[in-house]
């Protein structure tokens, strides 16, 4: 599905929530949504959705949106679930007759994302954990198949393994349809998407190549862990590492200084190196934590 915004504009009340979006997603495109809280991604989708009133003009496939044209062709997990009284059981059955699904199907997917359908059938949905109704509600989009997936921050609920479980089932099963991923996450942007598309404030910051972005705005934080402070005849100080506790030292870096700093270190600490931890941290939350440092 082929997706055009021009001159998209929304104000809510005082709060310019879009800015004036122009933006062309080819068909089949896998793109992360992404910008801090409150720079607009969720009313993009809204837009897109055909949910709220806005200025400028989105085409799908090169037609004026429609929503009830738009609705069989999507699926969409929203960010925070529908307080739902209705049983799971008869959403399941709602959703599965709505959209000619095969219940067995939803089953399947479910119980890959460790939810059994069976045993929450009888319970009111709103009455789920949050990671159960994300699961829930991931395995009824997952299912339909559609021609444009909108997932606004699908795993926010999950813990480590389901995510990791709903990363292989979205790269099973995602196949040529248009992914729009609103998320804070690197890895999921590492692992699901090709494209991204980054607000700020309503404005449209980056729209390119998902591997270009990352590989100026991630970097690294560096973690040693040392038997003794003067480890390597101080090494790690002469270095540009911090002390911490524990014997803990730290330090950030971008791809090149940590593809040096990691042998170099091993070479220089030797068996006073007790454990390394390299972690990813997006350049945003990299200059909060030198902040913290100082
Ligand atoms: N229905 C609404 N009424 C009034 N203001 C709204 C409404 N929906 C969104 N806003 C405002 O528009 C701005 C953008 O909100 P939006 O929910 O799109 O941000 P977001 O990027 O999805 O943020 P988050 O990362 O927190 O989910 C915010 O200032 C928000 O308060
Ligand atoms: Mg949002």
């Amino acid at each position: 599905m082929k997706l055009q915004l021009s001159k998209v504009d929304k104000r809510f009340g005082k709060v310019h929530a879009l800015r004036g979006i122009d933006l062309d997603l080819p068909p089949g495109a896998k793109i992360a949504l992404i910008g801090p809280n409150g720079s607009g991604k969720t009313t993009l989708i809204r837009v897109l959705l055909g949910l709220v009133q806005h200025r400028g003009e989105v085409r799908v496939d090169d037609a004026p949106i429609s929503r009830a044209a738009l609705a069989p062709r999507i699926a969409y997990v929203p960010q925070i679930a529908p307080q739902m009284a209705a049983s799971c059981g008869d959403l399941v059955r709602a959703i599965s007759e709505l959209r000619g699904l095969e219940i067995h199907e939803i089953r399947e997917i479910a119980m890959r994302l460790d939810l059994k359908l069976d045993d929450v059938a009888s319970r009111p949905f709103r009455s789920l954990s949050g990671g159960s109704k994300q699961k829930l509600l991931i395995a009824l989009a997952l299912a339909v198949r559609p021609e444009l997936l909108i997932l606004d921050e699908p795993t926010a609920s999950l813990d480590a393994e389901a995510r990791g479980r709903f990363f292989e089932l979205q790269r099973e099963l995602a196949g040529d349809a248009t992914l729009i991923l609103c998320s804070h996450r690197l890895e999921e942007i590492r692992s699901l998407v090709d494209h991204v598309v980054a607000l700020e404030e309503g404005k449209l910051i980056y729209n390119g190549d998902a591997a270009h972005y990352l590989a100026q705005r991630v970097g690294s934080l560096l973690e040693l862990r040392v038997a003794a402070e003067d480890a390597g005849g101080g090494w790690l100080a002469e270095h540009g590492f911090a002390a911490g506790a524990n014997g803990w030292w730290s330090r950030s870096v971008d791809r090149e200084a940590k593809l040096a700093l990691v042998p170099a270190a091993l070479g220089a600490l030797g068996s006073e190196l007790l454990d390394l931890v390299v972690r990813d941290v997006d350049l945003v939350e990299l200059r909060g934590e030198s902040h913290r440092g100082a």
